[in-house]
């Protein structure tokens, strides 16, 4: 049967296009006290940054995890301000070499935040190198080859390792148990996306409603990237349409036009339980199959769409693979005999 799929999951899932780079940038919060939400984590994560701030010694290592867009780097960030110090920033795709790492090591100042993005992408050999660096501020390199290599021990100073990773559990657990805090950051409430959208609308210098703002939290997948996005392009929308002030009207019209549905999912989201209730009757499928019917990345697929579906409940992932379940099969507007039901 044919399925179509249109282009507008560019404009709404949570990964990054160079045009949200410039936005993320503008629109990220500096401060502690201007990242809006996650309360507890940031009143464990106020405390080890006071605590060693009145020691005046290096933070431990943490690792931030969780979906795109929720705001792993901008609290990379705000680690590196509110310390104090300095970050330089890589990724785990960017260090292809020992010598890649070796080099960011070796640049480090004291107290520096280094940020290392994608964590789990790291290769094994560099993670490797990773690890006495982390725990002793140490950087082992072999020098020479054959019978005589030997081992170069050299001093680190002393700095703290912000790892970000949207895939937890890829990370070996030598990596993971040497972070000293692990942070799950999760999607926001519908209040705490208000916020967050009113401080954007005023950056932007968008004049927008209480109503429609409202609306606009209940249709971004709870997640600030895609808000601020949804933001932008109705303030395009308003602009072409001549709208000084941003209403529900003008959001839903927006909304409509990008194919953002009551929950906020897109085109590829309801691709996605289409396939599995019309190909595979609901399941289960696995993953790698899931992602060759929709002609869609097996990793944007498991790191990007999947974790809404599976917070709305819409889908389940099982050892068998993935499955959709009653309530995903009527938000796509399937009845039960239409194909199984969990
Ligand atoms: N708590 C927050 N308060 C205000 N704005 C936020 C918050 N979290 C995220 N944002 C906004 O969302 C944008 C995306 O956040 P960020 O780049 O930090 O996400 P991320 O978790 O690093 O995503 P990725 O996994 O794709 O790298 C930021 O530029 C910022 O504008
Ligand atoms: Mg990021």
């Amino acid at each position: 049967m044919a399925i179509e799929t249109t282009n507008t999951s560019v404009t709404v899932t949570a990964t990054r296009s160079s045009e949200d780079v410039s936005l993320d940038m503008a629109l990220r919060p500096k401060s502690l006290a201007e990242f809006i939400g996650q309360a507890k984590l940031k009143q464990s994560l106020q405390v080890f940054l006071q605590a060693a701030k009145d020691r005046g010694e290096a933070m431990d290592h943490v690792l931030l995890a969780g979906p795109p867009g929720l705001g792993k780097t901008s609290l990379a960030h705000i680690i590196a301000h509110e310390l104090g110090s300095n970050i330089k920033v890589t990724a785990g795709p960017a260090l292809t070499k020992v010598a890649d790492l070796a080099g960011v090591l070796t640049n480090l100042e004291e107290g520096d935040v280094l940020f290392i993005d994608e964590v789990h992408r790291l290769q094994r050999s560099i993670e490797e190198v990773l690890y006495p660096a982390m725990e002793d501020y140490s950087l082992d390199l072999v020098v020479g080859q054959g019978p005589g290599a030997r081992t170069l021990r050299l001093e680190l100073p002393r700095f703290t390792l912000v790892g970000a990773t949207t895939r937890v559990g890829m990370l070996g657990s030598p990596l993971r148990d040497r972070f000293g805090m692990t942070y799950r950051l999760d999607f926001y409430e519908e209040d705490e996306v208000v916020k967050i959208l009113r401080r954007s609308a005023k950056l932007l210098g968008v004049a927008i409603d209480k109503e429609s703002l409202v609306e606009v939290s209940r249709r971004c997948r709870r997640t600030p990237r895609v808000a601020n996005r949804l933001l932008k392009r109705i303030r395009d929308f308003a602009q072409v349409k001549k709208h000084k002030m941003v209403e529900k009207d003008v959001v839903e019209m927006a909304l409509e036009m990008l194919e953002i549905d009551e929950v906020g999912l897109d085109s590829v989201d309801r691709l996605a339980m289409r396939v599995l209730a019309e190909q595979f009757k609901g399941g289960p499928v696995g993953l790698q199959t899931l992602a060759a019917v929709m002609a869609e990345e097996e990793r944007t697929l498991e790191e990007v769409i999947e974790p809404y579906l599976l917070q709305c409940g819409f889908i389940q992932r099982t050892p068998r693979g993935r499955l959709l379940t009653e309530s995903g099969m009527r938000h796509i507007g399937l009845n039960d005999e239409q194909g199984k039901l969990v």
